[in-house]
Formats: structure tokens, C-alpha cells, sequence
């Protein structure tokens, strides 16, 4: 795939951090959204690239707009998958809360898993640790693992987890083994990645979040090569159902990371929206603003993180 794309797809995550950072503290994650999927969606259309989105706001009849199955972008070529989330933290956006961020994966067609829109247990780490995490695994096993392979006393290691009823027992279990732990109230996108990277102040992501939102992070981590884990956990039988119509055969399976995202040819975005874990959010300023984003490369493993000037009278994106 062009090289070039990486780039371009920035340029999407852009646009939509611009647009929904607007509604930062307003109380409306509906207009919030509304706006960064716009963005995002006309944004796409100016790429060269024919995509389908595998990932995106639902099903055709529930989004508008960049819907499981529409095809975006201005070519024939390359053919690519594309998994968004225009807004990851819709109520962060609305309640002035961290890691909000805009996000996009993209990689040639069939290799980001369409994972239904429901929940998954997951774990992520970086390099250093990637042997060490296993969900088979108990809490207490996986936490002395990854303390083992980073050299550090449990002590010293911080784990993200989602500030959510259902990890209470989790976060008891964890505090007994003496480990730190970073909650969060929303974000674990943002979260997962900064795992995986040297030096966040993050060392491991534990507990549930969206599924979607996991392909996503995958789609990261495999650019940045530490590892991950996710296992959907369907909340009823409709859910259940959806995920074998979505080409999920055994709702149990372990995905590992290859798996959620496969194969050699990924390309991830992400512009913060508010402040977060990961990244910066948007500073307006008279006339434009600044963002700031991840660029991922998986051929060539290059991160780049791009501090953006923007000039809203003379850039006719917006
Ligand atoms: P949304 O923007 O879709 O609300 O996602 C925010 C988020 O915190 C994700 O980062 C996380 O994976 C998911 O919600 C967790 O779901 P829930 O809020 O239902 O616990």
C-alpha cells in the first residue's frame, strides 16, 4: 500500500478532532459525534484509496454515515478496510473529561476483524512484555509476568483499568498484589496504546471494554509490536448471534492481536481531542488551532507524532 496513505489519514483524524473539539464541556456527546462523523466522512472522500468500512457507527440502517459496508474515498485502488471511531469518548467530549480522541485503522481488505458491536476482556502490553500476557491466565498470574519481563518490582507497575462496577473485583485483586493502578472513566483506546509504548507511564490495560474498540488498538499495537488479547463478552444471545452473522464462529476464542488485525500492511491514526494518556488535546487559538496525533506505519514501523498548526481562513477543510 502507497506510503502515502499514512499521511493522508491523518488528515481524517484531523479534521475530526477539529470539529467535535467545539463541543468539549457543552453536555452533548450526540452533537459531539455528529459533528466529528461529518468531518470525518467528508474528509475520507478526498483520499485516494477505495475503502469499506468494517468498523464504523453501526449497522446502514442505524448511521447515516460511515456505516458497516459504505465505501468511501475517491479511487479504485488501493482496496482497503477501514475501522473509525470518529469520537472515542463521546462523554469525555461532552463532559470536558480526558483521552477523547478520533481514530482510524486502515489495512488491505480482510485483515481487521469485524468485531460486533459488544464487549471484550482484554489486555495490552509493550514489546518487552509480550510473552507475558495470556487472558487464560489468572489477574495475580499475568500482573507477575509482565513485572518479570519489564525488570520492575510489581510495585512499581501501573495498570489501566476502565472505572466501571463491573471491575470491582478486578481492582481489589489487583491492589492485593500491590500493583498501581490508573483508572479511567473513559478511553481505553487511548489507554491500550499508551500501554504498549516506552515511557507513558502505563506498563498493562486489564478489564472490558468495546470490541470495536479493540480492533482498533490492535490495529495500533501491531504497528507499535507489543501484544495484545481480547475475548468478546456479549451481553445476551442477540449479541451472541450478531457476532456469528459478523463471522465470529466460537464467541470464547482468544483473539490474540494478529488476529484481531492481521497481516503486514496497517496504517493507524489518531488526533487527541481532549488531553489523554496518549496524546494532546485541541488548543484553539484566534483563528485556527493546534492537534496532535499518532501516525503508525506497520511495514516500516515508524511512529510519527505530528504537532498540526492550523489556519481555519485559508485551509478549505474547513
Ligand atoms: P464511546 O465513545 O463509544 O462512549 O466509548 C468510550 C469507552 O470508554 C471506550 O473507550 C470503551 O471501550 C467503552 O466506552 C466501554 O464501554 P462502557 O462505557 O459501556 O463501559
Amino acid at each position: 500500500m502507497d506510503r502515502n496513505l499514512a499521511l493522508e489519514i491523518v488528515r481524517v483524524t484531523e479534521a475530526a478532532a477539529l470539529a467535535s473539539a467545539g463541543w468539549v464541556g457543552r453536555g452533548s456527546g450526540h452533537d459531539a459525534d455528529n459533528a466529528a462523523v461529518a468531518a470525518m466522512r467528508r474528509t475520507l472522500d478526498s483520499i485516494s484509496f477505495k475503502g469499506r468500512v468494517v468498523i464504523g457507527e453501526g449497522e446502514r440502517d442505524e448511521a447515516p454515515m460511515l456505516y458497516i459496508g459504505e465505501e468511501v474515498g475517491n479511487a479504485r485502488d488501493p482496496e482497503v478496510d477501514i475501522a473509525v471511531d470518529p469520537l472515542e469518548c463521546t462523554n469525555s467530549v461532552a463532559y470536558g473529561r480526558s483521552n477523547a480522541l478520533a481514530v482510524i485503522a486502515i489495512a488491505p481488505k480482510g485483515d481487521l476483524l469485524h468485531a460486533p458491536d459488544t464487549y471484550m476482556e482484554k489486555l495490552a502490553v509493550g514489546p518487552k512484555a509480550a510473552s507475558a500476557i495470556d487472558l487464560k491466565n489468572s489477574p495475580e498470574e499475568n500482573i507477575g509476568r509482565v513485572a518479570e519481563c519489564l525488570g520492575f518490582k510489581i510495585s512499581n507497575l501501573t495498570i489501566v483499568i476502565l472505572d466501571r462496577e463491573r471491575h470491582f473485583d478486578l481492582i481489589a485483586r489487583v491492589r492485593k498484589t500491590g500493583a498501581r493502578i490508573h483508572l479511567i472513566p473513559d478511553g481505553d483506546v487511548s489507554s491500550a496504546i499508551a500501554a504498549a509504548l516506552p515511557d507513558s507511564g502505563v506498563d498493562m490495560l486489564m478489564g472490558i471494554g468495546g470490541a470495536p474498540e479493540g480492533v482498533l488498538a490492535a490495529a495500533a499495537i501491531r504497528c507499535i509490536g507489543g501484544a495484545m488479547q481480547g475475548r468478546l463478552v456479549p451481553r445476551n444471545m442477540e449479541e451472541v448471534e450478531r457476532a456469528k452473522r459478523m463471522g465470529v464462529e466460537d464467541i470464547n476464542k482468544i483473539f490474540n492481536v494478529d488476529e484481531l488485525a492481521s497481516g503486514s500492511g496497517i496504517m493507524f491514526a489518531a488526533t487527541g481531542v481532549t488531553n489523554g494518556d496518549l496524546l494532546d488535546g485541541v488548543i484553539f487559538r484566534p483563528g485556527g488551532a493546534i492537534t496532535h496525533s499518532l501516525v503508525l506505519r506497520q511495514k516500516s514501523g515508524t511512529r510519527r507524532f505530528i504537532r498540526a498548526e492550523h489556519h481555519f481562513e485559508s485551509d478549505p477543510a474547513y
